[in-house]
């Protein structure tokens, strides 16, 4: 078959390590056949998909029932972050790297997030695991109400030893410090999730110039909205961790801008509209957004990043949205760039076509975006999976996505990490 690319982008596939499909026990919400039509009509060809799921996705025996569930019914090729759940740890004890793509923690969380980890004894049990399995751990850090507590008083500091010291105090920021200890003592690999504040970003890039194994990410809506534009949206943009303001959406972009984030991910995490449709403090928290990922950065790389050129915003995409993710999870069968040899993953993309969002465009089980109504600019036309198309203005391929699998997360010595200022 012939595939005229004449005057667009072929990108390689792309990587959203961070999701939500909702299989087993939401379909309500999602289904995996429908999240993965989402997932290529946006350029997607991989996935990485949280564990909380019902049940809880917290053993290797359930991650081997999911995907005996998704096998079969997804477009994307996929892999999992697996969880743990307080108290119940010993399913760690069998884990090895090609289980999973990281151990996903809640550090902090809403107060529907049962699993939060927050004992000492636990999470040394989880570090030192970590390292010595050569996973990374993945994390939900943030705690909304105690950062604005935090704001309120403390200015923003740029060294890491002032965050050691306001650390029991500071939510998101005490979140991170307390875990940056056990990093420096196990050298385990951390990636941040979400990260939404200028305290984090700050303090994240510091850790990483010192040498401390650890990248993070942020969301698609997190560089798209501030507490201003989401306010009309209601429920819709409630979110774990919140929407924050505009000076934080600006440190994010300069993270971008600079390199120091590693990714984005879509978080794609959808709700029916009816379980939206309550009380703000009622809402449960979550959007989607895994069709509207490429399109999103893009545009907000034009708007936020004006300096940048084409090929730049292009560039940067590959870099947050395909070798980033790629690398972080060392994802095997080479996902990411395009080079010789690789399985031929490739999105061909309109850059300059605008899309004006609706539900009727939308492939997700939930049937709305926060994104409605808006034009975004720039389009998957065409999407490769292992050199199949899967995805052609319409029409799709075969649900045959298969799981992938990891290779070994480095251990970081303690030498690396010597020049820390805990010292
Ligand atoms: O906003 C969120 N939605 N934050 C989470 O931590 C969970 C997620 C979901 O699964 O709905
Ligand atoms: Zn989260
Ligand atoms: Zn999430």
């Amino acid at each position: 078959q012939e595939l005229d690319a004449g005057g667009k982008y072929v990108l390689p596939g792309l990587i959203d390590s961070h999701v939500h499909f909702r299989t087993p026990g939401y379909e309500h919400k999602e289904n995996w056949e429908s999240a993965s039509k989402a997932a290529v009509a946006g350029g997607i060809t991989t996935v990485l998909d949280m564990p909380n799921t019902d049940p809880y996705t917290d053993t290797t025996e359930r991650i081997r029932q999911k995907d005996k569930l998704i096998h079969g019914h997804s477009l994307v090729d996929y892999g999992f972050h697996i969880g743990v759940v307080p108290g119940k740890l010993h399913p760690l004890d069998g884990l090895q790297q090609e289980h999973a793509a990281s151990i996903k923690l809640f550090l902090t969380g809403h107060r529907t997030a049962r699993n939060v980890i927050d004992l000492d004894a636990d999470l040394e049990t989880i570090f030192r695991l970590a390292a010595q399995r050569q996973i990374p751990l993945t994390l939900h850090a943030e705690d909304d109400a105690v950062l604005h507590l935090y704001r309120r008083v403390h200015r923003t500091p740029n060294d890491l030893a002032s965050y050691e010291l306001i650390a029991p105090r500071s939510g998101a920021i005490a979140a991170v410090s307390r875990v940056l200890r056990l990093v420096r003592k196990y050298g385990t690999s951390i990636h941040v999730l979400h990260v939404s504040s200028e305290e984090e970003v700050d303090l994240l890039e510091t850790a990483a110039r010192a040498g401390y194994p650890v990248s993070f990410e942020t969301t698609a809506h997190q560089l798209w909205f501030d507490l201003e534009s989401a306010a009309s949206l209601g429920t819709k943009t409630k979110l774990s961790p919140a929407i924050r303001g505009k000076r934080d959406r600006a440190r994010l972009w300069e993270a971008v801008r600079s390199g120091a984030l590693t990714s984005v991910g879509s978080d794609h995490a959808p709700h029916a509209l009816k379980e939206k449709a309550v009380d703000f403090s009622e809402a449960p928290p979550g959007l989607p957004g895994v069709q509207e990922l490429l399109p999103v950065l893009l545009t907000g790389l034009g708007r936020h990043l004006p300096e940048l050129s084409r090929d730049e915003r292009l560039s940067k995409v590959v870099s947050l949205l395909a070798d980033g993710p790629a690398n972080r999870f060392r994802l095997n069968h080479l996902k990411g760039s395009l080079r010789p040899g690789l399985d031929a993953d490739i999105v061909i993309v309109d850059d300059e076509q605008v899309w004006e969002v609706g539900a009727k465009d939308l492939y997700s089980f939930c049937g709305w975006s926060p994104y409605e109504g808006l034009p975004l600019t720039g389009v998957p036309l065409v999407t490769i999976r292992r050199g199949q198309i899967v995805f052609d203005r319409g029409q799709f391929g075969k649900f045959d996505g298969r799981t992938l699998s990891y290779a070994p997360t480095p251990v970081a010595t303690f030498e690396q990490v010597s020049g820390s200022p805990f010292h």
